[in-house]
């Protein structure tokens, strides 16, 4: 079963043979047919420009197609039970994408259904994300192992993902985040236990500062995620000071790239 709900269930292996495939599709010219009457359906409880589209359109080059479900087409746990849902796709699609509030419902999702099952972000992971932005990273310095990778911002779901894929590529990983908005000690563990086969120091520091000197990679993300609309206010206060700009951009290396994940919020965290 391949499923992909989290890169702390994947290997090295398994991700730079992802990497190699998608610079081999990107490469190729015309449309290939890998996936030519596989039907794929995206189960998205949240708002996606990105994830949706990039799904909709990569199935669509494969000779596949996609059904979209969104929330008030199925409501997860509401309406119907996810196990519900599980059984009842995977009589009709090859594979499914969540995009769901919470980790626990990609799994069971995963659990039963028989078809693979995507995780297009949770409330704890967004492992595409991470994916795509190792593939980036990749194009752009030709290899991951020793770059630096400095986050400041919220330790939210996109740097879970993004810590677990550096630390098991070699990349390191320099990240601030305010107290109280920290990583999950679970991925931290899990990358500082990668960085130690794949040689990739993971170093939670305090300043935005620190995470920004020397890097090759700045990377953000918005300071209240999807779900989070409630604690906006909280959050603007706790993340004061810890706003990517070009203040920090000159501590980071002279050939240092930003990134950010997007939706941008200009002002805040950028
Ligand atoms: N952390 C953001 C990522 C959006 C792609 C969120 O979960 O809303």
């Amino acid at each position: 079963m391949s499923d992909l709900l989290s890169l702390q269930d994947v290997t090295a292996g398994d991700v730079n043979r992802l990497l190699r495939s998608a610079a081999q599709l990107k490469r190729a010219p015309r449309l290939r047919r890998h996936l030519a009457g596989k039907m794929l359906a995206l189960v998205f409880q949240k708002p996606s420009t990105r994830t949706r589209v990039s799904f909709e359109v990569g199935i669509y080059q494969l000779g596949g197609q996609a059904t979209y479900l969104g929330p008030d087409d199925i409501q997860l746990g509401v309406r119907e039970e996810v196990r519900d849902v599980a059984r009842t796709l995977s009589r009709y699609v090859d594979g499914i994408v969540m995009r769901t509030f919470k980790q626990s419902q990609v799994e069971e999702m995963a659990q039963f259904a028989s078809v693979p099952v995507i995780n297009g972000l949770s409330d704890q992971e967004h492992p595409c994300q991470a994916l795509s932005d190792l593939f980036t990273m990749q194009e752009r310095f030709r290899k991951l192992s020793g770059l630096t990778v400095g986050y400041i911002g919220d330790g939210n779901n996109v740097l879970n993902s993004l810590l677990e894929g550096c630390s098991l590529l070699g990349a390191h990983v320099q990240f601030a985040a305010p107290n109280g908005y920290q990583p999950s000690s679970k991925t931290v563990r899990f990358a500082m236990l990668q960085g130690q086969r794949s040689r990739a120091r993971v170093r939670r520091v305090t300043e935005p500062e620190a995470a920004a000197r020397g890097a090759d990679v700045l990377y953000t993300d918005v300071w209240t995620s999807m779900g989070q609309e409630g604690e906006q206010r909280a959050r603007r206060q706790a993340f004061r000071g810890f706003q990517l700009n070009e203040r920090l951009l000159r501590l980071a290396k002279p050939r240092c790239v930003v990134m950010h994940c997007l939706p941008a919020h200009r002002g805040e965290e950028i």
